[in-house]
Order: C-alpha cells, then structure tokens, then sequence
C-alpha cells in the first residue's frame, strides 16, 4: 500500500477561499435570489485591458500560422518579456538584474508554494500572523512546521504577530531563522513596508545568514512614489532576498496566469559541509524538471502590460480599484468601524463590531448586507477580531455594499 505524505495531516482543514466559497454558496442555496456583493477573495473584475487583449489576439493568429507557431517554449520565459520585466519593473528605478535571474511562471501562488522546495527540511522557519495561508501550507506539506496547534499555530514555525500596535508589520525578531516570508503591500492586512522597516529586514536576515522571500505581488497599488517596490531598493538584499511579482492584479491576469520570480546571482544557502550553493541555480533546475514555461501567447499578453498603452490602461485599473478602496475606508469609517489600510494596497482590514469573533461577523455581514468578507482568523489566529474587505469589483457594488453594511452594522460598530 502507498504510504501518504502525513505531513499533509497537520494542515488546516480546509484551504480558506474554497471553506469561504462553500459556505457562500450554502447560504445562497438557502437563499435564492440574494444578491451577493463578492469582496472576499482579491480576484479583479475588471476585463483585460486593450492592449493586453489585443496583443493576446495577435498571439494566437501567429500560432495559427506555419511560420508563427511555438511549441515549447524555454521554460524560463521568452526573452521578449524577460527583457521587458528588466526595462520597467527594475530599471526604471535603477535596480540592475539580470536575464538569467529571472524565472516567469504561471502565478505567484505557485511560486510562493515551490520556492520551498530548494530548502532544507531542518530548515527553520519565520512567519507573520496573519500570513497569505500559501507560505504556511506549502512548508507543512513539506514537513517542515511541525504540527498544528489547538491555537492555530504550528508547532516548528516562529510566528511574528502582526498587529495594530505594530501597524500589522512586525519587526524582524531578536532570535534568528533561515527563511522568512514578507509581503508588502500586504494580504491580508494591507499594510506597507517602507525602506526603514525593509532595511531591517534585510539587515537581520545578512546577520543570519537567511533567506528572505518576499513577495510584491501587489506592489503596483503603492500610490506614495517614495515607498519601496522591490527588496532589491534596499542595499545588500541581493545577497538574501528571493522576490515575487505577478501579473494578476496589476493587469488582470488571475485568469491568464503569468508572474516571475528573481533571484540574484548573489543569493546562496549552504550545505550540512558548509559549501555555499547559489539558489537560482537549484531553483533553476527544479524548473526545467517541473516547468515547460508560461504559454507564448500569455507571455505576449504579459509583455504588452509594459507596452506605453498597456502602461497607462493598466495604471487606471489600478487607480479604480484604489479609488474603491478610498470609498470603502471612509465610508466604512463613517460607518463606525476601525478600519486599517488600504492606502497602498486592494485590501482593508477591519475590526469586526461588539468584540464579535471573524468569522461571526462574516456570517452576519453575509446574512445582514449579503456581502462576502473573508474573516481574518482564516489567515492566522492573529487575525481573529478582523475581517478583510476587497477592494475588486464595480463601484457600484462598493457603493452598494457599504450602503447594506451601514444599514446593518452602523449602530454598535466598535
Ligand atoms: C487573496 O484573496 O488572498 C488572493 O486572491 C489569493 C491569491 O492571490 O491567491
């Protein structure tokens, strides 16, 4: 009989969004005709946009032709989009990288999970809490956090609580670890890091000789141009910082899937003999066994995000959504609620009314104003007394939505 891996035992129940998902669509079983208002998982709603559609159109004519079809592609991506990644996301704030530490993939999501494949399974492990549940999940998988708690917690991880008397972006800790995840701008929580708080990082990782894998999935809704966007900002963190971007939310690509992971020549782990090990390189072989590349016409799509229309249409979906949070933080405020965030990031995290635990507020915000929330403690046990709203969808359902929940909550609200 095939044993199975049991680490797989020691995760959470259910994965949140599909949990949060089933119960949705229990509630709208139980009643026909609500109209839901979704602001629970960050998925855009806005279509793609011209010249991301028109360069996907094009695309798949060239793979209709004799002369232009592609079948595998290199399984790091095209040097058309690499090239352009290199130009706009790093150049023009004068970050050199180079071709052959970027590897394009199919989603952040994935590349959050596999990066921790190159590591050790002794290796130790620092998280916030709340965190993005991908960081946590993939590492119990793989054996290495120990297992769950009654608190939520597992027992191998150190946890950094993210909380508001930290602005929900904690410090690096006294004691050291060999791989720390951060994400700014946030999910869950929305908070940002600037260069300071970065530079701390940054420095407590050299001094420990860690590995920090941040991710900036949504480092294009940073409105203040002063904050940072890249790790890469900060001196030194080529030498310990692994960096995430995606496509999704900037430009609408939940559903195309494209994203890239860097790692700069520099960054290296060691062996139990102490030989240092460049880690692109064994990342770099983990793809070329497990990966054959982004398909070529999502690639297109991808590059025509840095394309000067492409540019300046994705920037206005970006600044809709940012307007929608805008409307959400001051009219839940007005509302009662203390909400925080949201000024550099699609989400706003907000403490439930009366005390009422996360997902008690998200059944009622459900039943009461029939809008989707995702409940803070499903992000980790610091989350509890928190609920997340998202910024993605129509201004006319944000406006709607805060009408239900003045409605329902504005009396009471802490
Ligand atoms: C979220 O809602 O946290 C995100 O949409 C999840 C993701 O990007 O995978």
């Amino acid at each position: 009989m095939a044993r199975v891996n049991e680490h797989y035992r020691n995760l959470a129940a259910n994965y949140l969004f599909p949990e949060i998902g089933r119960r949705v669509a229990a509630f709208a079983e139980a009643n026909p005709g609500a109209e839901l208002i979704r602001l629970g998982i960050g998925d855009v709603t806005l279509p793609l946009a011209p010249a991301v559609l028109r360069a996907l159109h094009e695309a798949v004519d060239e793979m209709g032709s004799a002369q232009g079809f592609r079948g595998y592609g290199p399984e790091n991506g095209y040097d058309f989009l690499i090239e352009a990644i290199l130009e706009h996301d790093y150049g023009t704030r004068g970050i050199a990288t180079r071709a052959d530490e970027v590897f394009v993939s199919d989603g952040s999501k994935q590349d959050a999970a596999n990066i921790q494949e190159i590591f050790g399974a002794d290796c130790s492990l620092l998280l916030s809490d709340p965190v993005y549940p991908v960081y946590i999940d993939s590492n119990v998988m793989a054996g290495r956090a120990g297992a769950l708690g009654p608190d939520g917690r597992h027992a191998k991880v150190h946890y950094q609580p993210a909380t508001e008397a930290n602005g929900f972006a904690p410090d690096p800790p006294e004691q050291r670890a060999d791989l720390a995840y951060l994400c700014s701008p946030n999910n869950p929580t929305g908070s940002v890091l600037d260069h300071a708080r970065l530079a701390r990082w940054v420095n407590w990782a050299r001094a420990n000789d860690a590995t920090l894998i941040f991710d900036a999935a949504y480092d294009a809704f940073i409105q203040d141009p002063a904050l940072p966007r890249s790790i890469y900002e900060i001196p030194g963190a080529r030498e310990c910082a692994i960096e995430m971007r995606s496509f999704s939310k900037r430009a609408g690509f939940t559903g195309l899937r494209c994203a890239y992971t860097v790692i700069p020549a520099e960054c290296t782990g060691s062996t139990s003999t102490g030989e240092r090990v460049p880690l692109r390189e064994l990342f770099r072989r983990r793809h070329a066994t497990k990966f054959n590349g982004v398909p070529y016409i999502v690639q297109r799509a991808a590059a025509a995000v840095f394309s000067a229309e492409g540019r300046k249409q994705c920037a206005l979906q970006v600044a809709h959504y940012m307007e929608n949070a805008r409307c959400l933080r001051e009219g839940l405020a007005t509302a009662g609620f203390k909400v925080f965030a949201g000024e550099h990031a699609p989400y706003l995290w907000v403490r439930t009314p009366g005390g009422l635990g996360s997902w008690e507020f998200f059944e009622r915000l459900l039943a009461e104003a029939r809008v989707v929330s995702t409940p803070g403690v499903g992000f980790g046990p610091a989350g509890e007394g928190y609920v997340r709203i998202s910024a993605f969808n129509s201004r006319e359902n944000v406006d709607e939505a805060l009408r239900r929940i003045t409605r329902a909550f504005s009396t009471g609200a802490a």
